[in-house]
């Protein structure tokens, strides 16, 4: 059933690294500095916007032994970026990627309790697994933890956080009539799995949301049962109308059988824009944004994650190699998060036909097969595009990915923002309570003991399909 006056969730992703960034623009400023920083979250708040969001980078991508263009901008701590936040910002949410592969709960849950006071209520979690070996030679671990497991981990990592969150009863510190512990026993924890053992007093006192929000990333049918399972909104990469419709009803589907309902869990797609006086100038400036994007030295890194070989001697303005693909299991040009190809052959049986049929150099092939622009066109024309895709169940909103830096949001928060306020599905004003929780129209946190409930039903699962709609993430 449609429903156009339904709400728009709308978060505000820090353009960090990917490829939809551009650095090159003459706009484009710091990614490190907190000015940068402070003005994308003011911005996003100015706008009424749901949440900034951090996604998480613990190592930058390499090629040919070099870091990757688009990640020399770095990966700064995410914990020490969202507390400098909640200084300079009163009602956005703060939504932070933390893996579970490399952390352990007590740190992390720690972590969050305190972002949450600091904060007054507005954190969030983007629980992720993380995916590489090469990632986790910084932790010492290198391929720790086969995929299934990794999840199983997760699983497990997040109800040990809401026992320790659980650990300090509401008001259990009163500093009256001498009573400054109402409930002697807050903090104490002890939980025995088969990841972790540990026993203890939690550090820090309940905090305004209880428990953060809890967002899931990963693609998979483990990673979306674990999603239906145990978290609040998922960040999903399935933004077109078509693939949106069936990773909504496909995940919104796994709820019902953990006995939870469809608003428990917000779908929330990554959406690139481009915004134009009309539509036809919007078009012209998203082409122009694509060359930018898809810079001659990066055409040719982004073809080699495809052939998987060095194909550094190529011109980006000439034809596709005539070589086949590398396929080894052993030996990845790329090295880190980056585009997943599953076949290689096909993959790059698709660019020459491409390029054959249009007359295209490389990268030209590379701008036309790898572009991500979610809303293109006039401001009337993004939001009317908006509200259609909420109300048609595409999704519950969108987490905007601008691609400059710090500068991005604004004409999205000048010109878009007033229209689907008109529309009365984006808020005025932050007035439905204090915390990211309230903003969400997410109920309550709900005690670790219902979440270990619906977790126990996992057994008796089967799990659907997962597909790809684009291949790269953050
Ligand atoms: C939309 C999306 C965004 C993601 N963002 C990150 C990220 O910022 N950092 C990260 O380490 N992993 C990220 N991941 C991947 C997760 O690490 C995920 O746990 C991993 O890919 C394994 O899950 P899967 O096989 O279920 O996709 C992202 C995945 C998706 C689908």
């Amino acid at each position: 059933m449609t429903d156009p006056r339904k709400q728009v969730v709308l978060g505000a992703h820090f353009p960090g690294v990917n490829n939809t960034t551009v650095w090159s623009d003459p706009a484009s400023g710091s990614h490190i500095d907190l000015a940068s920083f402070t003005h994308f979250a003011q911005t996003a708040e100015r706008g009424r916007l749901d949440f900034l969001f951090l996604a998480e980078g613990l190592r930058l991508r390499e090629q040919r032994g070099r870091i990757h263009d688009l990640d020399v901008v770095g990966r700064p701590d995410t914990f020490t970026i969202l507390a400098a936040l909640a200084a300079v910002t009163e009602h956005l949410g703060l939504a932070g990627t933390i893996n579970t592969t490399f952390n352990e709960p007590y740190e992390v849950a720690r972590q969050f309790a305190t972002l949450d006071h600091l904060s007054a209520g507005r954190a969030a979690w983007n629980v992720v697994t993380s995916s590489d070996a090469f990632t986790g030679e910084n932790f010492r671990r290198g391929g720790f933890l086969p995929h299934a497991e990794r999840y199983e981990r997760a699983e497990e990592f997040i109800a040990t956080a809401r026992e320790l969150w659980d650990s300090w009863p509401v008001d259990a510190v009163r500093a009256d009539d001498d009573q400054f512990l109402t409930d002697p026993t807050a903090g104490s924890f002890q939980h025995r799995g088969k990841h972790f053992d540990v026993t203890g007093r939690f550090t820090v006192p309940r905090s305004p949301q209880g428990h953060p929000v809890i967002f899931q990333a990963g693609d998979s049918s483990d990673g979306r049962e674990f999603a239906a399972r145990s978290a609040d909104a998922v960040f999903s990469r399935h933004s077109s109308a078509e693939a949106g419709r069936a990773f909504y009803s496909d995940v919104k589907g796994r709820l019902a059988r953990y006995d939870r309902h469809e608003r428990d869990l917000l779908i929330l797609p990554a959406a690139t824009f481009v915004l134009g006086d009309t539509d036809s100038d919007a078009a012209q400036r998203a082409a122009e944004v694509r060359r930018q994007q898809v810079s001659p030295q990066t055409a040719i890194l982004l073809l080699e994650q495809v052939w998987n070989r060095d194909l550094s001697g190529y011109d980006p303005d000439g034809p596709l190699p005539t070589v086949d693909p590398l396929v080894s299991d052993e030996t990845s040009i790329v090295r880190g998060r980056a585009r997943q190809v599953s076949d290689p052959f096909a993959e790059a049986a698709r660019y020459r036909a491409v390029a054959e049929a249009k007359g295209l150099s490389i990268r030209e092939t590379v701008i036309e097969l790898t572009g991500r622009q979610t809303f293109v066109g006039s401001p009337e024309s993004v939001a009317a595009a908006i509200v259609d895709a909420v109300a048609t169940e595409v999704s519950d909103g969108f987490i905007l990915v601008p691609h400059i830096t710090p500068g991005g949001l604004d004409g999205f928060v000048e010109d878009v923002v007033p229209l689907l306020q008109e529309r009365g599905v984006l808020r005025h004003d932050y007035t439905s309570g204090a915390t990211l929780r309230d903003h969400l129209g997410l109920p309550p946190a709900r005690p670790a003991t219902d979440w270990a409930a619906w977790a126990s039903s996992r057994e008796t699962v089967t799990v659907g399909a997962a597909g790809p709609d684009v291949r790269e993430t953050a």
